[in-house]
């Protein structure tokens, strides 16, 4: 297959932060690398609270997608400061560590339940009183159980981490083409690009669909390549800490009420993010009454002062969730497509190792060893039809 001189290497669909850092890192690889996305640095990452949360967000049965998270967040203090040099912009990379905490005593069971299961996968967290709980951070409530202490989770602010992926693209070398991708063009069973809003088509080598929930939404994908993903909406308030206030919370601070997480996340700037909702209800990205009654109602159950608060902000996004929760990163069925897609409830602390793995796909046309269980096409019924190895590059 022969290109003409204009043509990328890759063609990127979807600017989030999945698809830019995809787009850096290719490019730092030698790449030549477009991304389509009316708005650039958009998408779930504006809603986002930036929690690094791979040991308070375990669940059972995702061992695997622990391992990739745990990689992940090992990587972020390079990876933070490599995008800040590269971008002159600050990502608020906050070290600051979480502590999730019990309310009643079905929450302190369910608490202990996690604890378990931390210890057995090997992971740092330590049982505390309700008492040193309080010690660590004096605004939670007097009734608060006991909880758990993790230092290894951290934050970063998503909102900074998308602007200096912008830069950083821009500096790379990545051109940002400021339309949505309509239609994947396949030609004699290959993916060679893409029509865009506007009409004008992008030919590229190879193709990543990067576009959050969306992934699934592109006309002229064949029905194999089709990532599996849904929109799982979530709802988030911004409050401020008045400087008067602060130190307000000096860590994350989380819990399960009543059966929904509440997580508060508490920035350098004041900013303080309260999230989230998690709803099964297609496209709508409506902020409801409802959503923000109950996570000021259980947010003001873990901390009372909130109440004090302006209330700055509230938002709604769509996290990309694919069937069992963990992205689908490297080659598609079709020649030529590759996803970075179903982050789900981990985009930002997958951010740093999808771009290594997406890169090394892109330029070696082999994904490294701890993104294989992440196949795209792990979900197809019958013998796997994504190619396990290296992949025939175009010419
Ligand atoms: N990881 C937090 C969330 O998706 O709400």
């Amino acid at each position: 297959m022969s290109r003409t001189a204009n043509q990328p290497d890759v063609l990127v669909v979807g600017g989030g932060i999945i698809g830019l850092v995809t787009a850096w890192r290719a490019a730092q690889r030698g790449l030549s690398v477009r991304v389509a996305d009316p708005e650039p640095g958009g998408g779930a990452a504006r809603v986002a609270a930036g929690m690094l949360a791979a040991v308070t967000e375990l669940h059972y049965g995702e061992q695997t997608l622990l391992a990739l998270n745990l990689e992940s967040a090992r990587r972020y203090p390079d990876f933070a400061a490599e995008l800040e040099e590269a971008s002159g912009r600050g990502v608020g990379y906050r070290a600051c560590g979480t502590l999730a905490v019990a309310l009643d005593a079905d929450d302190r069971a369910h608490l202990r339940e996690l604890h378990a299961l931390q210890t057995r996968s090997g992971l740092e967290s330590t049982w505390l009183s309700g008492r040193e709980c309080r010690r660590l951070e004096p605004m939670l409530a007097p009734g608060v159980r006991g909880g758990l202490r993790v230092d290894g989770d951290h934050q970063v602010d998503p909102r900074l981490l998308a602007s200096a992926l912008v830069t950083a693209c821009e500096r790379a070398g990545v051109v940002l083409v400021r339309e949505r991708a309509e239609r994947l063009v396949v030609e004699r069973g290959r993916a060679t690009g893409a029509v865009l809003s506007d009409g004008t088509r992008v030919a590229a080598g190879q193709v990543v669909l990067a576009g959050g929930s969306m992934s699934g939404r592109l006309d002229g994908v064949p029905a194999e390549a089709v990532p599996p993903v849904r929109p799982v909406k979530g709802q988030v308030l911004r409050l401020t800490v008045p400087p008067a206030f602060a130190p307000f919370l000096s860590r994350t601070v989380r819990a399960v009420v009543r059966g929904s997480q509440v997580y508060l996340v508490p920035r350098e700037s004041g900013e303080l993010v309260i999230g989230a909702t998690s709803e099964e209800l297609g496209w709508d990205t409506a902020v409801t009454a409802g959503g923000v009654y109950e996570l000021l109602r259980d947010a003001h159950e873990l901390v009372p002062g909130i109440t004090e608060l302006p209330l700055t902000e509230t938002r709604a996004g769509l996290r990309p969730g694919s069937p069992d929760n963990a992205p689908l990163l490297g080659f598609t069925a079709l020649p030529g497509l590759l996803t970075a897609t179903g982050h789900y409830r981990n985009g930002v602390l997958l951010t740093p190792v999808t771009g290594d793995v997406m890169a090394a796909a892109l330029a070696d046309g082999d994904v490294p060893d701890e993104a294989r269980p992440f196949a795209p096409g792990r979900f197809a019924a019958g013998p796997p039809r994504i190619p396990s190895g290296r992949q025939e590059q175009p010419v």
